[in-house]
């Protein structure tokens, strides 16, 4: 367990600063092959690199991201505040002979203006053996994931459920007055505490399952990276606290979608990813959108990734440190492909999950959709506009819309293909160059129309003034080109095509 002794805590924070502790010098000092093999969990490259180094940094990497051994003297040079001795009290190493031995991970984390550090359990590539059940995971791809694609309005109260190391929580804290962080690990809770004091944050911690802890409050922004991983019962298999909510197929994340809308404050949004089930010939979004229609707010789906039963099984048992080929691999790779054909699932789809409470009395939307193609960070902004838009739409008329000075955003851009002497476009296509880089296809008379009315959208001419113009310049029905428009200019808007 780590202690949190304030001028213990206050000692390393000084020496991790001293030390240049952070993304950038790290990176630097294992160059790119040492720190993209260290990616890929291979530690060798990095193990040369720093072995024989007296940089402070380089002997903290081998201390607390390789698990490495490393000489007490070498320690106390690199932690001199703190020394060997505190290290030892706050239980972040053991001492083996003159060697001391990391008990935790300890790395620096960062976006482009913060510098935090960040402990969490050691991970596979220190200890060289599968994780015990009770691990307490850094910052991985899903908590990266989630990280880049919340939306970040300045808001009073948030809360990160199921906190683990708590990296979503001092993201949280850049544009949050107030954290509650929750987890049900004791271990999870440790840690997070040690994180917090080390990073001079104020959280509220709380123990918990999901929901219990935070029973009848709101917040207006809900983050969670929650434990999805779809887990077979009833087959002896590990039960991960880190990625296992306990429950069978994916009622986890039925549960966090279907209830967490009654914890958001008008206006508040909930940003979580997950894992849902396809079963048998439904439709990928069948099964969400079923939940949606539960929620009672906003839902915003965007599918980013799509495997089978056997995919999903590869992961999953390779994930706690199992080797494909080993007996133990091939017993939890048959419980996962049981588990789904007792469901009938096909497929498992992730994604991410914006749901939102409308400020004011409103019906309201739903919108699933494929986003499985190449997106261009930063992705909170866009999800953030999205939901906007959506918001936007929903409170006003078609007649609102048309009465509307839209403008083409910056980035989008128009393909326009026509045969020559044919007075309309063979297609027109309209791309996004940020964000979710979506593009918009359009053939035959309304593609010719609608190329001329993108052409003119700058936010001076309201889109009927413009449509009406375009209609007796083209020699189309005025009322059926706006008709047409009007749907298309809805979903423009929404996608951030138009704004
Ligand atoms: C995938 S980890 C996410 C950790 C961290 N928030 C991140 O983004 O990396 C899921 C976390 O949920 C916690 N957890 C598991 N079951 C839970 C439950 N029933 N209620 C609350 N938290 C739970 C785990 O202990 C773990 O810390």
């Amino acid at each position: 367990m780590l202690d949190t002794d304030p001028s213990l805590i206050a000692a390393l924070r000084a020496d991790l600063a001293a030390a240049d502790y952070s993304v950038t010098r790290v990176l630097d000092l294992l160059g790119p092959v040492a720190a993209n093999a260290l990616a890929r969990e291979q530690v060798i490259p990095a193990e040369r690199v720093t072995r024989e180094s007296t940089d402070p940094a380089a002997v903290l990497v081998r201390l607390f991201t390789l698990g490495d051994p490393v000489d007490q003297a070498r320690v106390e040079a690199a932690l001199p505040r703190l020394g060997a001795a505190g290290a030892l009290r706050l239980g972040l190493v053991r001492a083996e002979g003159d060697a001391l031995l990391a008990l935790v991970d300890l790395r620096p984390y960062g976006d482009d203006e913060h510098t935090w550090w960040i402990a969490s359990d050691l991970s596979e590539l220190a200890t060289r053996a599968p994780l015990p059940v009770d691990h307490v995971l850094g910052v991985g791809g899903a908590s990266a994931t989630l990280a880049a694609w919340t939306p970040r309005p300045r808001v009073r109260r948030a809360l990160d459920l199921g906190t683990g190391c708590g990296v979503q929580a001092l993201h949280l804290s850049t544009h949050a007055e107030e954290i509650v962080a929750t987890d049900i690990s004791e271990r999870a809770l440790n840690i997070v505490r040690f994180n917090a004091a080390l990073n001079e944050q104020d959280w509220d911690i709380r123990q918990g399952s999901m929901l219990e802890p935070v029973a009848g409050e709101r917040f207006s922004l809900i983050v969670s990276n929650p434990p999805f991983v779809i887990t077979p019962r009833d087959h002896g298999l590990p039960t991960y606290e880190y990625r296992d909510g306990g429950q069978s197929g994916d009622a986890v994340v039925e549960h966090l979608v279907t209830h967490l809308g009654e914890h958001l404050e008008p206006g508040g949004i909930a940003q979580i990813i997950g894992n849902w089930e396809v079963v048998g010939d439904a439709a990928w979004g069948e099964r969400v959108a079923d939940w949606a229609a539960r929620a009672g707010v906003d839902v915003l789906v965007l599918m980013r990734e799509m495997q089978d039963p056997a995919q999903y099984a590869e992961t999953w048992a390779r994930d706690g440190g199992q080797q494909s080929g080993t007996g133990e691999f091939a017993r939890m790779y048959a419980a996962w492909l049981d588990d789904f054909a007792a469901r009938g699932v096909s497929g498992i789809a992730f994604g991410l999950i914006t749901l939102h409470r409308p400020a004011d009395e409103r019906t309201p939307w739903i919108e699933i959709r494929d986003a499985r193609g190449p997106v261009r960070p930063p992705l909170g902004p866009v999800l953030l506009a999205q939901v906007e838009a959506r918001d936007w739409l929903a409170r006003h008329t078609d007649q609102e819309v048309l009465d509307t000075a839209w403008t083409v955003a910056p980035d989008v851009t128009l393909v326009q293909v026509s045969r020559p002497g044919e007075p309309d476009l063979s297609y027109l296509e309209l791309r996004q160059s940020e964000g979710l880089q979506q593009s918009d296809l359009l053939s035959g008379d309304f593609g010719t129309a609608a190329a001329a009315y993108i052409g003119v959208a700058d936010g001076e001419l309201t889109a009927r003034q413009a449509i009406v113009a375009i209609a007796a310049l083209l020699d189309r029905d005025q009322a059926v080109l706006l008709d047409d428009f009007t749907i298309r200019i809805r979903q423009w808007v929404a996608d951030g095509i138009l704004r």
